[in-house]
């Protein structure tokens, strides 16, 4: 089991880290999602022995990464943001350094590499120089020196930033695959798409806090469905101290709200009282998973909220 306690982590006077509880069990992904900033980088580093936190720790099965790094670190795969790759050495000069560095040797060393160069999808490259390699072909290789030495924990941080479908798909298939094996994933990125294929639970971070550990369908779930009405005519009129309405668009309503069934059925009875006004169209939205994750991180924008018999309404301009 991988560990997070407590994790705290300042530049200066940016708190990139607040105080970040995270567990990650053996055969598990989570996908730390979080907007630019979030922190993810600097965890990532915190996780990996890089980067020494200011308070708290991470325990690999109880081993502590902080005190112990030399030691930990070796059963942490890790695949940084930024390429770590040397332009002049092979592909497979690199798998042959990493895997040594993890303590493999002759020939448990060369069928490990053989099994990650099937993983990456990487036959064929092998011999090239990585200055010689497309920039998916890199993210391949890079991604892979990650895996050698059958890690315990992986650690990707956006491993797929700029890949084309192909080399997603590899690497995606190789993280599945390591998980089934009973690594420990923790996969950073911004692709909500990818989570629901790695079949990852996720956690959110923003502005160095976790605020959400769960599974990706019910984040932001709680969030209330939206009544979009259209007429044609005059509009409704609604109750005016509970309702403020704005006259644009012309012939537009949208409430958000938990009971949308009530908030229709007032509608309902204005508009048919009404031979001025029509209704044209009625539609329930839910929310979108991203819209979801949207409102959850924040994007600087509140919404207008009104009250509609003790029911959140919003107006959308
Ligand atoms: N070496 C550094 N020195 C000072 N501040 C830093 C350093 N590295 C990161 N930061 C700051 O710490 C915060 C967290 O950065 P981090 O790189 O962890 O974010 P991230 O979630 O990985 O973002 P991205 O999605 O852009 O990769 C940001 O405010 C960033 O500006
Ligand atoms: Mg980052």
């Amino acid at each position: 089991m991988l560990s997070v306690r407590s994790v705290k982590k300042k530049y200066g006077k940016i708190d990139a880290l607040r105080g970040v509880d995270l567990e990650i069990a053996p055969g598990s992904i989570v996908a730390l999602l979080g907007p630019n900033g979030a922190g993810k980088t600097t965890l990532s580093n915190v996780i990996c022995g890089l980067l020494r936190p200011d308070e708290g720790d991470v325990l690999l099965d109880g081993a502590s990464v902080v005190r112990h790094p030399g030691q930990v670190r070796r059963h942490i795969g890790y695949a940084p943001q930024e390429l770590a790759v040397y332009p002049t050495r092979t592909v497979l000069q690199h798998l042959d350094h990493f895997g040594r560095l993890t303590g493999l040797r002759g020939g448990r060393l060369r069928a490990e590499i053989d099994a990650v160069v099937v993983a990456l999808r990487l036959d064929g490259l092998i011999d090239r120089k990585v200055s010689q390699l497309s920039g998916g072909e890199k993210r391949r290789a890079h991604a892979a020196v990650a895996f050698i030495g059958r890690p315990r924990v992986l650690i990707l941080d956006e491993p797929t930033a700029g890949a084309d479908v192909q080399t997603r798909r590899a690497i995606l298939d190789a993280v599945v695959a390591a998980a089934q094996a009973g690594v420990a994933v923790c996969y950073c990125t911004h692709y909500l798409p990818e989570v629901e294929q790695l079949g990852a639970e996720v956690a959110v971070i923003t502005h160095g806090s976790i605020v959400y550990r769960g599974p990706l369908a019910k984040l932001g779930d709680e969030d209330h469905p939206t009544v979009v009405v259209q007429f044609s005519g005059e509009p409704p009129q609604l109750p005016a101290s509970k309702v403020h309405i704005d006259p644009s668009p012309p012939g537009e309503l949208r409430f958000r709200t938990a009971e949308p069934v009530g908030v229709i059925q007032l509608l309902f009875e204005r508009l048919s009282g009404s031979t001025t006004t029509h209704l044209v169209s009625l539609e329930v939205k839910r929310s979108t998973l991203e819209d979801r994750f949207m409102a959850l991180v924040g994007d600087g924008e509140e919404p207008g909220e009104v009250v509609l018999d003790g029911t959140t309404a919003m107006r959308e301009a």
